[in-house]
């Protein structure tokens, strides 16, 4: 196996250094028998142990479930890391310094601000939570309470209070933390005169950590009824605060369902709402913070549980987030069901007033993605008259379209006929023409190959029946994008096909550089494009950039022929591409000749 940039001897040190008994014996009651370690099994739920750890072999495995490992795949399960972060936390652990190689420098430096600014974040947060405590800010804490937060919660989430401009300032610099490194962490904000202020003075601070454990910044909330000022106020976008991809209170919910199995992850929007879920028994909740959902937030669920449960503010905003978040978690491969509160009741409100039993009995009821969206569909489209149900009809067609089962498709049926009162018959009908119609786009073919977990069509057409010659340049053209070569930035991506590997094509089309792709890939996929982590240094010869062009070219070709298949019939068009291709082709020739 490659290992990212580390040398072999270092990965060995650090595998050397970490007795699994000893990294086991953190996360599990283990018994001895012998030279074996036994415990019940973190990856399955039993009641008599059957996961077995040998330590002569540095090896685990489970009779019930068949999971095995070494070290660092058991610290990937248990603290959800990929496999580099695993070898890092490893190495942490044993106190043994992460190498320098020429491979990682851009990475390593950006991972040692990044490591400084938590140092930062962690210092204000602690600061924090000693002064919520202080008598003067009693009133603070009251109102924590008064919402339903204990002490008990309080402490579990990092709730802190800032009651000056410069406290937080004081107490850093006592700490060694300059001004400049508290700026970049977001804890204070600089005014016209340059001095740095508490960017989350007199309000109640709310700790953000990220999948890691790391503190990333702070969503602090206003005790003033005063419309004027926001009623939470963020860390400004960091190098590690990005809106985009927080999950709030996942590191509370990572440890209290540490080693059990989870039947759905709860996704609600607030934070209130998600101290709320884990105070009333659902400590399976994170919150988006107010955003609908994003790619990344979906990455980082998917983590957890393949199932998630949008359980988002029974209100306009809420719902539409809804609708947004559905299609996004889809493709990531999760599967969503939607939690549908009372109209203008979030969770907490939902707790408060009807309990956990009742929530219990909403999660029991969720509803699916594509009923979800035909709902909100008929419950925003004017029924009352011909016009507005036949605008509801095709949509709701649409939205049918797009389901990959025809079976499926039929359970809805009757639930659009009734809306508009027509026979299932006619609409089925009219679905099938826009299917029959609806030439599948030619970029979709196969896409989905090389992920596990993506659940589209992909068992059409076997792998195999990719010329290797396409899978290289798609691989030669990603590389190039990854190692930013200058001749890849005029990439014409628009008459390019998909890439086969959906990871290929995410690198292409966002443009992704080496020195991001460990914060932005996970373990899987970073597995995925290991082919295309070699040495690639210094300057690009003439045979590279001609190679290249023949890259680009043979996809060119590609994308074409795949127009071609669906033009059929077509003379005009299928002679006009025909000509493309050739023209292509002929390129291809002579530039053979010219060597
Ligand atoms: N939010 C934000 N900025 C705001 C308002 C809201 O970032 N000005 C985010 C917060 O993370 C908040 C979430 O969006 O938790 C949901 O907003 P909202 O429903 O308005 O707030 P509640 O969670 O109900 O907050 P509270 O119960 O404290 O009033
Ligand atoms: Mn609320």
């Amino acid at each position: 196996m490659q290992n990212k940039g580390y040398p072999e001897e270092f990965i060995n040190r650090v595998r050397d250094a970490s007795n699994l008994v000893d990294i086991a014996k953190g996360y599990l009651p283990l018994k001895q028998k012998g030279q074996d370690f036994w415990a019940c099994c973190p990856f399955h739920s039993e009641k008599t142990p059957s996961f077995a750890i040998s330590a002569p072999k540095q090896f685990y495995y489970c009779y019930g479930c068949h999971t095995s490992g070494n070290v660092f795949s058991l610290v990937m399960k248990m603290e959800n890391l990929s496999w580099r972060e695993a070898v890092e936390f490893l190495a942490k652990k044993a106190n043994i310094e992460l190498p320098q190689t020429t491979n990682n420098s851009d990475w390593l430096r950006q991972r040692q601000k990044k490591e400084k600014i938590y140092q930062a974040l962690l210092l204000a947060r602690d600061y924090y939570c000693r002064t919520l405590q202080r008598p003067a800010n009693r009133p603070a804490v009251e109102y924590l309470h008064q919402r339903g937060i204990d002490d008990e919660l309080i402490k579990l989430f990092h709730i802190g209070y800032s009651d000056s401009w410069q406290g937080v300032v004081d107490d850093l610099k006592s700490h060694g933390i300059s001004e400049q490194l508290m700026q970049e962490a977001g804890i204070v904000a600089k005014n016209e005169h340059g001095r740095v202020w508490d960017a989350q003075f007199e309000r109640i601070t709310f700790a953000i950590h990220d999948v890691y454990g790391n503190c990333i910044g702070f969503t602090g909330r206003t005790m003033k009824k005063d419309d004027k000022l926001a009623k939470y106020k963020n860390t400004a976008e960091t190098i590690v605060f990005n809106k985009s991809n927080i999950v709030y209170g996942v590191d509370v919910m990572k440890e209290k369902t540490r080693g059990q199995s989870m039947a759905g992850l709860i996704v609600v929007e607030g934070n209130v709402d998600e101290i709320a879920m884990v105070k009333h028994g659902f400590p399976n909740t994170v919150a988006c913070m107010g955003t609908a959902l994003t790619k990344f937030h979906a990455g980082v669920m998917a983590r957890f549980s393949r199932v998630v449960y949008l359980c988002l503010d029974g209100d306009d905003a809420g719902q539409h987030a809804t609708l947004k978040s559905i299609d996004v978690l889809q493709d990531a491969g999760l599967t969503v069901k939607v939690v549908v509160l009372p109209a203008g009741q979030d969770p907490d409100e939902f707790l408060q007033t009807h309990g956990a039993d009742a929530m219990q009995k909403m999660l029991a009821s969720s509803i699916g993605g594509m009923e979800f969206k035909l709902d909100y569909l008929r419950r925003h489209s004017d029924l009352t008259n011909r016009v507005g149900k036949a605008e509801y009809l095709n949509q709701a067609v649409g939205l049918l379209a797009t389901m990959a089962s025809s079976a499926e498709r039929e359970l809805y049926l009757p639930d659009v006929a009734n809306a508009v009162g027509v026979a299932v018959e006619a609409i089925r009908n009219t679905l099938n023409s826009q299917l029959d119609k609806a030439v599948r786009p030619a970029n979709k073919k196969d896409a989905t190959i090389y992920s596990g977990n993506h659940i589209h069509d992909n068992h059409n057409k076997p792998k195999s029946t990719i010329p290797k010659k396409i899978l290289d340049a798609e691989m030669a053209i990603t590389k190039a994008v990854l190692y930013d070569r200058e001749y890849a930035r005029a990439l014409p991506k628009a008459e390019l096909p998909s890439l086969h590997n959906p990871i290929y094509q995410k690198i292409v089309t966002e443009d992704l550089k080496l020195k991001d792709i460990y914060d932005i890939l996970d373990e899987k996929e970073l597995a995925t494009i290991e082919p295309l982590l070699g040495e690639r240094t210094g300057q690009a010869a003439q045979a590279e950039v001609r190679e290249w062009e023949d890259c680009v070219n043979l996809l060119k070709i590609e994308k074409l022929k795949q127009t071609l298949s669906d033009c059929k019939g077509d003379i005009v068009a299928t002679n006009k591409l025909m000509k493309q291709i050739k023209a292509l082709e002929n390129l291809k020739h002579q530039q053979k000749v010219e060597d």
